[in-house]
């Protein structure tokens, strides 16, 4: 597990650009955090730092579940904000089986209940001291456990601190 202040949306996203190369196809990242906590802000920086395309417009996909990337190692990149999601097998219409085979960024992943892969990487954001402050816990399960542990630090940007 990897706990990181976050002291503004500069720092959110810096995590986003440091994260986004150390992931592949097939994997996925849960974004968890209540209403505004910053998944989407997360997500948007690393689709950008993925698709090498610092001013690619990356809507939050609130109404339409999924929207769709190509990044820039050839991997269908796969955003879905799961919200809406009634119950976990609706997600089996917006491409599921699919997504798995691409990079996968996912909001509101406990509406997938069962359908949770168990390799996952879970980034939660919570809110921090200040409007702008948000702390992250980034937790590895399955297989994710020692790829996270393998990292180098997330964490060592002036603009980042390690908790
Ligand atoms: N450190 C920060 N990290 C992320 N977002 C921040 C930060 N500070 C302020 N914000 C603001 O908080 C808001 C986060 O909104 P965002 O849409 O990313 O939330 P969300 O978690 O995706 O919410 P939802 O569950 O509704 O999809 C944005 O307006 C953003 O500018
Ligand atoms: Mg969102």
């Amino acid at each position: 597990m990897i706990q990181i202040d976050l002291p503004d949306l500069n720092a959110t996203q810096a995590l986003a650009d440091r994260l986004a190369p150390h992931l592949a196809c097939g994997d996925l990242v849960a974004l968890e955090g209540d209403l505004g906590a910053g998944k989407t802000e997360f997500a948007r920086a690393l689709i950008r730092a993925r698709t090498g395309d610092a001013t690619l417009d990356v809507p939050s996909p609130t109404f339409t579940l999924v929207q769709l990337y190509d990044d820039a190692a050839g991997c269908a990149l796969w955003h879905f904000d799961l919200y809406r999601l009634q119950q976990p097998d609706e997600v089996l219409e917006l491409g599921w089986d699919e997504a798995l085979d691409g990079l996968v960024l996912v909001e509101w992943p406990d509406r997938l209940g069962d359908l949770a892969p168990i390799d996952r990487l879970t980034v939660r954001l919570v809110a921090g001291p200040r409007p702008d402050a948000r702390h992250v816990t980034l937790t590895g399960h399955g297989r994710w456990a020692a790829r996270l542990a393998d990292l180098p630090s997330l964490a060592d940007a002036a603009s980042l601190r390690s908790a």
